[in-house]
């Protein structure tokens, strides 16, 4: 293996050893399959390839302090990508077989997790493939269930450091009644171009209004939004947005920090009166905002005036990475412990 610069890597696709993988033919699941190429043999009419259909996750494996491996609220993705599988019309992973999935992936991939004073994870990346062969516009018959893992740093650069967002009402990452409560392909397709406008403009992601009313905080880029108001923790309560594991985690540590937790709907004029903000997600750990600037109207929120995150910022990443690294207790038991 070429030596990888722990410190220094990215959220990129560094290769590792093995996949995982597992077929749905004739109606079942069949057996976990061990594969070393990372490449797929799928037919050219493969029903992802054309109508998307296609649902993922995305989850982290730590080295601990002790040197142990810790694998973040594996169950919750289990059952995210069975509501993705609901939603797009593709047959439900058993919980157990992607637990199952996940633990042998990271085994069998064990070198790749980066040491734990590096700060970097191990990104599992599991995901649903319909790939019969179609050309009308129905679900496959035949899926393949992949999990592969790459090693990966700070989604946003910097990592822990306040950056700007973008907030434009040109575009919608979901429709109102579409499928952005899903994790799937489809969703981030029509967030490419919002994304890119918003590097190009100098930001780190764009942040979406509500697709109906355009009135309401719906999420930023690939994470969900959280605002600190004294001492309450406010997230956006919406349909359109993809209910997040992380952002659950931090309602959970946020009350047993003794704060307030307001989960609904956040109208867009209530930006102004937060004294934090946040984005939260699996890659995007808890990535504090500078600044939201709405670029339609030419007006900024404020949140952070030296650059810094914010106190409370700082008090729920501590105690977030303090249980996925092993520092602090598990007490909410979401760590599963790598054998
Ligand atoms: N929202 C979107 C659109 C995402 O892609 C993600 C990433 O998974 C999140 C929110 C955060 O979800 P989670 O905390 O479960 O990773
Ligand atoms: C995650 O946080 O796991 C994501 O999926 C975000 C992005 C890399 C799509």
């Amino acid at each position: 293996m070429e030596t990888i610069d722990w410190k220094n890597i990215g959220f990129g696709y560094i290769p590792t050893d093995h996949n995982v993988r597992c077929t749905f033919t004739n109606g079942a699941w069949g057996e976990l399959r061990t594969h070393d190429d990372a490449y797929l043999n799928l037919h050219m009419a493969a029903s992802c390839l054309h109508y998307a259909q296609e649902a993922f996750e995305g989850l982290k494996a730590f080295r601990g302090v002790d040197g142990k491996i810790r694998i973040f609220r594996m169950e919750e993705n289990a059952k995210r990508l069975q509501d993705s599988c609901k939603g797009i019309m593709m047959p439900e992973l058993p919980i157990d077989k992607f637990k199952e999935a996940i633990l042998k992936v990271v085994k069998l991939n064990e070198r790749f997790i980066p040491p734990y004073e590096s700060g970097a994870s191990l990104y599992i990346r599991p995901m649903i493939i319909g790939t019969t062969a179609l050309v009308g516009v129905k679900p496959a018959n035949e899926y393949e269930f992949i999990v592969f893992v790459t090693p990966v740093g700070p989604y946003f650069k910097g990592g822990f450091q306040a950056t700007p967002f973008m907030l434009s009402r040109k575009y919608d990452r979901a429709a109102p009644l579409g499928t952005g409560m899903y994790k799937i392909g489809g969703n981030y397709a029509s967030g490419m171009a919002a994304g890119v406008h918003a590097h190009e403009m100098g930001y780190s992601a764009i942040f979406y209004l509500d697709p109906k009313e355009k009135k309401y905080i719906d999420e930023c880029g690939a994470a969900n939004f959280f605002g600190i108001k004294g001492n309450t923790y406010l997230t956006p309560k919406s349909s359109s947005i993809l209910p997040s594991i992380t952002n659950r985690s931090l309602m959970t540590l946020a009350k047993d920090l003794g704060m307030t937790v307001e989960h609904r709907p956040i109208a867009v004029e209530e930006l102004e009166t937060l004294d934090e903000a946040g984005a939260c997600g699996t890659a995007a750990v808890i990535s504090p905002i500078t600044k939201i600037d709405d670029i339609d109207y030419g007006h900024s929120y404020v949140f952070s005036h030296d650059g810094k995150p914010g106190p409370k910022c700082t008090e729920l990443y501590n105690h977030l990475r303090g249980i996925q690294y092993g520092e602090k207790a598990d007490k909410f038991g979401w760590i599963t412990i790598v054998e």
